[in-house]
């Protein structure tokens, strides 16, 4: 029996009679011969059934096979210059498994609402299977930084009472005889977390009611949130730029077929992964844009042609540090230099994708936060276990939020958000 391979180990079978098992993408047959293109979930690559080395049985099954048609191909493997894969197999033998009768999506344009809608089947062709490959590994290579820098994984809440960047876009549900909602940020957890253990980190979905269409926003996206004791600002944009430019690099070692699927240049990413990035104020920022034509003016946010502008002023991601209070959360350590500021950053990506990460210093004195969170009016009940952190040993801490979907966008150069996630969730969108 020839062994069960997937084919993305084809390197090591190179000559061998091998099994896999596979759907159908596409094909082309004439009298002699037909070119089945495959997939098995680990990669795209070309399968040939050559008349007069199978049976007829065979030959006719493969020139009727219909796309997104599954079996088990029995076959040669070799190598194959001409494709991105590099292999190809020859095939002796086919199983069919499940048959597809006209598939939705075909070879041809589809419409953008038209393959959201078809997301469960539009997973399966070469660029969503490129974004997914490149998702996983990002996601692998978070867990290895963070441990191999000494931090545990600690999972906050995901039903919360707390809303920790401002209560305009939480989504609200019945818990039994309170409210709650659903979280949007797990960092002031995270804060608990870093005074108990350190270095901890979360990562999982967070959700935010994003009334706004824009191709930067999701209502259902995944944060890496990172929290750290003992620790100031410039500490934690080191760690920061540290860890972007390791998932440009795992990405780049260990995503190079799906990068050429993309069409993404690893060369370009390779710019990302020197160390440090620069470092603007948010003032400098202003006149920067002052200077470009912007009417923008101290006190004012952000929105992505800023963005956008101000990162093309560099060729890595910039950090852009210490905005004014009004414009940035409660929780955040206000600039000794100067009062109408906090000790936070933003990091842009280049490239045009705008704010990656939001980060800051905390503010650690209890009266202060307090007095802020009163200022606020913030319902006091609802965080007394978050002053608490401030009561019993308070110490500098730092930490931040890279949002998932966000690097995705930008290392695979995609236009919007909505292709970074398995099934996206936006304004309009709630299936499949
Ligand atoms: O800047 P944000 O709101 O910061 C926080 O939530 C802090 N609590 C993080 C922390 O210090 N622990 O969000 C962090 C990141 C943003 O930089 C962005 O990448 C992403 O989350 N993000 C979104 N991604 C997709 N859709 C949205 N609607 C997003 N809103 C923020
Ligand atoms: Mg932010």
């Amino acid at each position: 029996m020839p062994e069960r391979i997937n084919i993305i180990d084809a390197s090591k079978h190179v000559d061998e009679e091998v099994e896999i098992g596979v759907w159908l993408t596409d094909k082309r047959s004439s009298g002699k011969i037909a070119f089945l293109q495959l997939r098995d979930g680990t990669a795209f690559f070309q399968g040939v059934v050559l008349k007069n080395k199978v049976s007829e049985e065979v030959f006719q099954i493969a020139k009727e096979l219909h796309q997104e048609a599954s079996f088990i191909v029995t076959g040669t493997i070799h190598e194959d210059s001409r494709s991105h894969f590099g292999y190809e197999i020859q095939i002796s033998d086919i199983q069919p498994v499940g048959e597809s009768e006209d598939f939705p999506i075909t070879p041809k344009e589809h419409g953008i609402e038209f393959l959201l809608d078809h997301r469960h089947l539009w997973l399966r062709s070469r660029r969503p299977f490129a974004i997914m490959q490149i998702r996983n590994e990002m996601i692998r290579a978070t867990y290895e930084f963070f441990n191999k820098e000494g931090f545990i994984k600690m999972d906050p809440p995901i039903l919360t009472g707390s809303a920790p960047e401002g209560t305009t876009e939480l989504f609200q549900t019945d818990y039994f005889d309170h409210d709650a909602y659903l979280s949007q940020s797990g960092q002031l957890y995270e804060e608990a977390g870093a005074m108990a253990y350190g270095k901890v980190f979360s990562f999982g979905p967070v959700f935010r009611a994003e009334k706004s269409k824009t191709r930067r926003h999701l209502t259902e996206f995944w944060m890496i949130e990172p929290e750290m004791a003992f620790t100031h600002q410039d500490e934690s944009l080191k760690v920061q730029e540290n860890y972007i430019a390791f998932l440009v690099q795992s990405v780049i070692d260990n995503c190079a077929y799906e990068l050429k699927l993309l069409d993404r240049d690893p060369e370009q990413l390779k710019k990302y992964t020197k160390t440090p990035y620069p470092r603007i104020s948010y003032k400098e920022a202003i006149e920067m844009l002052q200077k470009g034509g912007f009417d923008s003016k101290f006190g004012d946010d952000f929105g992505s042609p800023e963005e956008t502008y101000i990162s093309d002023q560099f060729d890595q991601p910039v950090f852009v540090m210490n905005y004014p209070k009004t414009i940035k959360p409660f929780y955040m350590l206000p600039d000794p230099d100067d009062d109408r500021l906090y000790v936070c950053a933003d990091l842009l990506a280049p490239e045009g994708y705008g704010e990656i990460i939001g980060g800051s210093e905390r503010e650690i004195d209890y009266d202060k936060l307090l007095k802020v969170m009163e200022d606020k009016g913030m319902d006091l009940s609802e965080y007394d276990w978050y002053l608490d952190l401030r009561k019993y040993g308070s110490v500098p801490h730092s930490g931040f939020g890279l949002g998932l979907e966000r690097a995705i966008t930008w290392i695979c150069h995609l236009d919007h958000l909505r292709e970074a996630i398995p099934f996206p969730r936006m304004i309009n969108r709630i299936k499949p």
